[in-house]
């Protein structure tokens, strides 16, 4: 079937925010409902999986209501369903496939298991017409870092990865440490705004073996060891400056190691998705870095970079023209690999 309107109603419940969406030929966004679990978590300091899960169930029903009402549709006008499966956590994974599976059997309508980073990746199609593979993507989220080379819709490489922690990850640890709290990225970006990025000079890690991995864990010990100095020397802990400057670090290594493999792989087009694509020091590096090589520079807006099901709408849509159907047998794969069926 080559309908000239593919209208996909999209599920996203892989962490902690249950999501769905109505997208029309992968680009044109109907609808995208988000709801967060974020002040429920703020809690306990991060996302408690159970609790998740169960804020799954009690809201997706409503959430999905919210999307075809918002996209002016009944589930009567949806082509196909697409669905998370993986990477993720288990039980929430498990809510969006049983209800996609449970939709897609009522309507008889196709089924499409989404890979979630894809979906980060597919996000920056919505906005940008223009854009098409082949390019490069680094892909930053609060489980993954991850370099990857788009050769074509649904086909990918990945060129380097995290070592231990995923940029996200960091960003959430050393807000803690500083006492900023749950989600780090974007307390750690606004504390950043008013601190000195050079007031502290943390390491930036470089991996001997591997010219494009990523290690953040050493830059995250360096952060708590500065820390313990200031309290045993008494010195006042400012923040802001620890802030900026971690931030600094981070983005220094993702834009080192993204300009090294635009520059051997003779790239003309990059691209940042998920969570951490939203912070504006990484998006300016970026976008500099880039324009001084002639390269062309895309990234979704805030809203698509962290978990959405728009995203997953858009990557749908391309695995259902590389002919991808899931059965009603599909299952959550917690730790998937992108590039695997
Ligand atoms: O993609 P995402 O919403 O979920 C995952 O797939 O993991 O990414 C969440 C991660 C969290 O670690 C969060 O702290 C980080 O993205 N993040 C940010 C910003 N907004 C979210 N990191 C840095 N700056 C931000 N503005
Ligand atoms: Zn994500």
């Amino acid at each position: 079937m080559d309908k000239h309107e593919m209208k996909i109603l999209a599920i996203e419940t892989s962490c902690d925010e249950t999501a769905a969406a109505v997208v029309i030929n992968g680009r044109d966004v109907r609808s995208n409902v988000i709801s967060s679990q974020i002040a429920l978590h703020t809690l306990y300091g991060g996302v408690v999986p159970e609790i998740a899960s169960r804020k799954h169930i009690e809201k997706i029903n409503q959430v999905i209501a919210q999307a075809l009402d918002e996209a002016g549709m009944t589930l009567d006008g949806i082509d196909a369903i697409g669905v998370t499966y993986g990477p993720g956590l288990v039980g929430a994974l498990l809510v969006g496939v049983a209800e996609a599976k449970a939709i897609a059997y009522a309507k008889k309508i196709p089924l499409i298991g989404v890979h979630h980073i894809e979906g980060h990746i597919c996000a920056n199609y919505i906005e940008n017409p223009e854009l098409k593979p082949p390019f490069l993507c680094l892909v930053v989220s609060g489980g993954h870092t991850h370099l990857v080379q788009v050769r074509d819709y649904g086909s990918y490489e990945i060129l380097g990865r995290t070592r231990d922690d995923a940029a996200g990850e960091a960003f959430d640890k050393v807000a803690r440490a500083i006492g900023l709290g749950y989600p780090g990225g974007p307390k750690i970006e606004q504390a950043a705004g008013s601190g000195n990025p050079h007031a502290v000079e943390f390491p930036r890690a470089k991996i001997g073996d591997s010219l494009y991995d990523f290690s953040f864990s050493g830059l995250k010990s360096a952060v708590l060891n500065y820390l313990n100095g200031c309290r045993m020397k008494g010195q006042e802990i400012v923040q802001a400056d620890i802030a900026a400057s971690f931030q600094k670090a981070v983005t220094d290594v993702l834009i080192g190691n993204a300009v090294r493999a635009l520059k051997d792989y003779g790239a003309d087009t990059f691209a940042i998705a998920g969570g951490v694509a939203s912070n504006a020091a990484l998006r300016e590096g970026m976008r500099k870095a880039c324009r001084d090589m002639g390269v062309a520079f895309y990234h979704p807006s805030p809203v698509f970079c962290t978990d959405n099901a728009a995203m997953i709408g858009a990557a749908a849509y391309h695995d259902y023209r590389n002919g991808r159907r899931a059965g009603l047998d599909l299952n959550a794969v917690p730790n998937l690999k992108l590039g695997e069926r």
